[in-house]
């Protein structure tokens, strides 16, 4: 099996889910603010992990960069966010974020994160506070105020079932 998970977050969300998803599937995890990543080119499937912030990819310049690398093997990519459920909203972050090619033939899984107030940096909490001021569903609003904790480890299932099917079929990893 040659995978490997990679990720890039800030207050937690995304770095449980990847070792969530490194544990379930043995695979070696690498955190980008951390480790420099030495086995790119050796992996066939990679598995990469950002939240969103302000409509931004935490992993959108990595993905850029790295694209000659990236560009022939097998990319799945989890997106930790606050809209995880919204269709229009992941359709925003997929076409403001992600080289055409990614968009086209990666695997994207949006999964809910969190939000724990008294972690933020002061600017977080004024941008979500902004934010939150704009919201017209009151339920979200009131969520973005006082926080709101929805990663779970069931989000990952999917995830983890198509690599295992893939593992077992088209033997890739
Ligand atoms: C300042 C701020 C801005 C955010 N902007 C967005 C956003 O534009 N869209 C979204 O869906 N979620 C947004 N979120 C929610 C984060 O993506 C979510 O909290 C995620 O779990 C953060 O992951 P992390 O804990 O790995 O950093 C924002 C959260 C904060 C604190």
């Amino acid at each position: 099996m040659k995978g490997i998970v990679i990720y890039k977050g800030k207050y937690g969300a995304t770095a449980q889910y990847a070792e969530w998803i490194a544990e379930a599937l043995y695979l070696p995890l690498y955190d980008l603010d951390k480790q420099f990543i030495d086995q790119l080119e050796t992996r066939d499937t990679i598995i990469i992990g950002s939240p969103v912030y302000v409509g931004k990819l935490l992993v959108k310049n990595w993905l850029f960069k790295n694209a000659r690398l990236l560009k022939n093997k097998k990319i799945l990519l989890f997106i930790v966010c606050g809209a995880a459920g919204d269709k229009i909203k992941q359709e925003q972050v997929i076409k403001q974020n992600l080289p055409g090619w990614l968009a086209k033939s990666g695997e994207i899984y949006f999964l809910p994160g969190k939000v724990d107030m008294k972690k933020l940096s002061w600017w977080d909490r004024f941008l979500i506070r902004m934010a939150a001021m704009m919201q017209k569903d009151p339920t979200k609003r009131q969520a973005m105020r006082r926080g709101y904790d929805a990663v779970k480890r069931e989000h990952i299932n999917d995830l983890i079932k198509n690599v295992l099917h893939y593992a077992n079929t088209e033997k890739v990893i």
